[in-house]
């Protein structure tokens, strides 16, 4: 059983900007909501919150993230991009991206995202990215990018119903895994794709995308606030809208929904 994360086996991980600034909690209500504080009162890009347990993890679409205590990962990132609100999906985009690229690195796991951003190995979610922002205008003033990874879950940490559509790293690879290792490689992604984004703008970070996710050319389902859509997942868009083709032939874009694979 691991103990607490050692932010000192953390720290001489770290290659680039996100993550020099590393605040880490023995137990917090929720990372993201600390971190949004901090983001207000002028914590600088690429500060990292972490915690190794939550109180009160928030989860996609006003749900709870559950977050039993020392074995998963809870950490959110503060970065200042000088973007559009409009653009802003291309963060969660890319924290999708890091997440699944590092744990497929260190732990050999054919993690694939499904639209919009859970990391889903095997039809289960092992994460999740919640994105908030806080805006002035049309512009952003920061955005915090919150992720959960079941790490070293069991199947017991979770209450019945999460049981049977979570699962963690532990369960799927009869291995722990050590979460500083983790933590450092999903910063240290996340530092390079920021990095390709403000050099080269959004489309290497889709095309990375669309090589890791499970989403497209699926036949899917759609609830969006608006309603419930069949349809192929065709593409996602410039802003990480998903781009759907309904039976009828026609093309609807979708900005935020839940998500099921049907074939
Ligand atoms: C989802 O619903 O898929 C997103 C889950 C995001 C959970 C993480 S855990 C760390 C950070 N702090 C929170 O309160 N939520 C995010």
């Amino acid at each position: 059983m691991e103990f607490g994360i050692d932010i000192e086996q953390i720290k001489p991980l770290i290659k680039g900007l996100i993550g020099r600034d590393l605040i880490l909690l023995e137990a917090v209500d929720s990372t993201n909501r600390l971190a949004m504080e901090l983001g207000d009162k002028g914590a600088s890009h690429g500060t990292v919150v972490i915690a190794d347990r939550q109180f009160k993890g928030r989860g996609r679409l006003s749900r709870t993230w559950v977050s039993p205590p020392l074995v998963n990962i809870y950490m959110s990132i503060i970065l200042r991009p000088d973007i559009r609100l409009q653009d802003a999906t291309v963060l969660t985009i890319m924290a999708g991206l890091a997440c699944a690229r590092a744990i497929r690195a260190v732990t050999g796991l054919q993690v694939e995202i499904k639209w919009p951003n859970d990391l889903i190995v095997l039809n289960k979610k092992i994460g999740g990215i919640l994105t908030e922002i806080r805006s002035g205008g049309e512009r952003m003033i920061f955005a915090v990018i919150g992720i959960g990874i079941n790490v070293n879950a069991c199947p017991e940490d979770f209450p019945p119903d999460v049981r049977l559509i979570a699962t963690s790293i532990k369960n799927e690879t009869a291995k722990e895994q050590p979460r500083a290792i983790l933590i450092a490689d999903i910063l240290n992604d996340l530092d390079m794709w920021y990095d390709i984004f403000v050099t080269a703008g959004k489309k290497p970070l889709l095309d990375e995308w669309r090589r890791l996710t499970s989403t497209l050319g699926r036949a899917v389902m759609v609830s969006a606030g608006e309603g419930v859509y069949r349809g192929i997942a065709e593409d996602i868009d410039d802003e990480g809208m998903l781009i759907l083709r309904l039976p009828s032939g026609r093309l609807k874009r979708i900005s935020a929904g839940d998500l099921t694979t049907l074939r």
